[in-house]
């Protein structure tokens, strides 16, 4: 069975170490096709979508070796440049492979990414700022066929500064001829890990500041070493579990200098928050307090992948709040959820507004995205009783094992299958 149950009502206590990021892993997997020879990648998140990712990269003729942690890609010749349907559907991050074959291959086949539901997630910048590189863009049923036969560096000033866009547009760059001016670019500690990876193969990525990036294009790439740092999402994600659950934890290698906007609100929900140099102790053993308003916002305003989690904690805290989500536009579907349970949080707009001072109640409940189970498995760790969260699957997507690290702090969490089975029937 693909659920979590979690006993909740006890409060945490121990030390976890952060997994490496997903957000930083996806791209600097694509970014691999550009090099013809071979990248080592460490402290890689043994996540499915990573798997999703090497596997398509096999698709296209990589070599792709996975030891735990360290994933080893060797692109030096590819044999194709066609993102199948399947894996576009599975992972919204496929679409920026398009940048990375243009600029190996000068041609590309992809779909409509899917990914996690949290809102219409159009590809349109995508193609645009391809466009302006000298791509051409062509289609049959569903399929898309971009094609540059010159990649041309340009000025190119994005209308918004998405994060797949930028790193899609990089990825193209890098493989074009002259100089791309971008600006307007995202500044999300995933742009800079990218950035970092590329430098190490070779390529001539400036990242100018004030969210400009200039490429020199057409430098040949060769191997590199790379590490993965730290997922800042999971571990504000963990945050949010001290802040639910109550008691004290240290999340080793946390990367705290990423999570400013988290930290703040934290502090504001009454936790004691310690930035160390090798991670960030938490502590939370006073009253849970409103944070009042949170509003979601691009690097480094409160990052949309947190939203979640923190609304969990917020049904709990003393008095009301709201969360303001400004990036995605569909992205409350846990708040049905978090309802089940006895949060009583209403929609309005943009805006999720969250009475507070509930104590929310075990039941079944089901993940319908990643950030959404995560924020599941948090309300568990606070609720009354036995919680059980069904669609584990979307969690592994973005966790490598939440049931492992919440355990190190001390949850009373385990995986359905390790339930005997009449207690499970019990829910
Ligand atoms: N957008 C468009 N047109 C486009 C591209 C984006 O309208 O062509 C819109 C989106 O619909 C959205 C906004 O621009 O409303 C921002 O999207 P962005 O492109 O920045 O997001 P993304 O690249 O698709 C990445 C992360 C997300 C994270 C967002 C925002 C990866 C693989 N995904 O998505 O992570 O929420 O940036 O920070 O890096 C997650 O990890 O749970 C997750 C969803």
């Amino acid at each position: 069975m693909d659920a979590i149950w979690i006993e909740g009502n006890r409060t945490l206590s121990g030390e976890v170490t952060v997994q490496g990021s997903k957000n930083a892993a996806l791209p600097v997997l694509a970014a691999t096709l550009l090099v013809p020879g071979v990248t080592r990648l460490l402290n890689c998140p043994e996540i499915s979508d990573v798997s999703c990712m090497c596997e398509i990269l096999r698709h296209m003729g990589a070599r792709v070796e996975r030891r735990g942690k360290e994933v080893t890609v060797d692109a030096s010749e590819l044999t194709g440049c066609r993102i199948l349907p399947e894996h576009a559907v599975r992972m919204r991050s496929s679409v920026i492979l398009a940048g990375a074959l243009l600029g190996r291959c000068r041609e590309a086949f992809f779909f409509q990414p899917g990914g996690c539901v949290i809102g219409d997630r159009p590809i349109d910048m995508h193609l645009w700022a391809l466009g302006r590189l000298g791509v051409f863009f062509s289609g049959r049923e569903g399929e898309i066929r971009a094609q540059a036969l010159r990649l041309r560096g340009a000025f190119v000033r994005l209308p918004f500064p998405s994060v797949g866009v930028t790193q899609n547009a990089v990825l193209a760059a890098v493989g074009a001829e002259g100089t791309t001016r971008l600006t307007n670019c995202a500044r999300e500690p995933e742009i800079g890990a990218l950035c970092r990876f590329l430098r190490g193969a070779g390529a001539d990525v400036r990242e100018e500041g004030g969210g400009e990036i200039r490429v020199e294009g057409g430098r040949p790439l060769h191997a590199s070493t790379f590490w993965i740092d730290a997922d800042r999402i999971v571990a504000g994600t963990y945050l949010a579990g001290v802040l639910a659950a109550g008691g004290k934890a240290f999340l080793r290698q946390a990367p705290w200098y990423e999570l400013k906007a988290a930290l703040k609100a934290a502090r504001r929900m009454g936790a004691v928050v310690r930035t160390e140099s090798h991670g960030l102790y938490v502590e939370r053993t006073g009253r849970l307090l409103s944070p009042g308003e949170l509003v979601t916002g691009v690097y480094p305003a409160f990052p949309t992948d947190l939203q979640s989690p923190f609304l969990a904690a917020m049904c709990l805290a003393e008095g009301k709040s709201s969360i303001r989500e400004r990036i995605f536009n569909g992205r409350f579907g846990v708040a049905g959820q978090l309802n089940r349970m006895g949060a009583d949080i209403r929609i309005g707009g943009d805006r999720a507004f969250v009475p507070g001072g509930r104590r929310l109640s075990g039941c079944r409940v089901a993940a319908g995205e990643l950030r959404g189970g995560a924020a599941l498995t948090v309300a568990g760790l606070c609720a009354q009783g036995r919680t059980v969260v069904e669609n584990c699957h979307f969690i592994r997507r973005g966790y490598e094992d939440i049931v492992r690290d919440l355990k190190e702090l001390g949850a009373d969490i385990g995986n359905e299958t390790e339930v005997p089975p009449d207690e499970g029937r019990q829910v």
